[in-house]
């Protein structure tokens, strides 16, 4: 399973994965894409020998126009998986419909509450007893696509986002990396907007 990953940041869920699904059950992540140059995650590929690419949104007169080449950067490597890990852009339907059943994301929160940003905030601020992360297929409605695994974490009366935050980030990178073996294994996959494990509707 040839797999390309998506950032914009510190990649930690990317590494995450790197350390427990690279090279392993026939997993291989062949490239890490960033549309920030100064993403840190850029440097967690390279230091895995992982081809770590930069296409700039800002080089982009459009959303489609911008879309359209990174369709055309990730197909130069064959991919079988794109992985959204931290990938700060909205995605038009055109991207989501080219790689329909072989994108993943990852949310902060338990999905279907929360999506968007500001995940820990909002659950803090409804004074939540439970949080947690989501990993989801992408389809159309932006975090709303099929979920495939959660966690959850407690939420504590004097929790800060911060503290919350690393709680979630820690499961984050518990469930990710067991997702993206579930696919690479052909456990897993999508059908009729539905995520299909060992043959069973979640
Ligand atoms: C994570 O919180 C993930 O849930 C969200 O973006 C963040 C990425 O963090 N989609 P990192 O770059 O993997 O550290």
């Amino acid at each position: 399973c040839r797999i390309v990953v998506l950032i914009s940041g510190n990649g930690s869920n990317l590494q995450a994965i790197i350390d427990k699904c690279h090279l392993q059950d026939g997993a291989e992540i062949v490239a890490v894409v960033s549309n920030r140059s100064d993403a840190y995650g850029l440097q967690r590929a390279r230091a895995a020998n992982i081809a770590a690419k930069v296409l700039d949104h800002k080089a982009f007169e459009s959303r489609e126009s911008y879309d359209k080449a990174l369709i055309t950067l990730i197909n130069e490597f064959q991919a079988d998986l794109l992985v959204m890990a931290g990938f700060m852009r909205i995605l038009t339907p055109e991207f989501v419909t080219n790689f329909s059943g072989k994108m993943l994301n990852i949310h902060p929160s338990l999905l279907p509450k929360y999506q968007g940003l500001h995940t820990h905030q909002r659950a803090i601020e409804a004074g939540d007893k439970e949080h947690g992360a989501s990993v989801h297929f992408v389809t159309e409605e932006l975090d709303g696509g099929p979920v495939i695994l959660q966690a959850r974490v407690p939420v504590f009366a004097e929790d800060t986002v911060d503290e919350l935050a690393a709680r979630v980030h820690e499961q984050e990178h518990q469930i990710y990396p067991m997702v993206v073996t579930w696919f690479a294994c052909g456990r897993l996959s999508m059908g009729d907007g539905q995520a299909i494990l060992d043959g069973n509707i979640l």
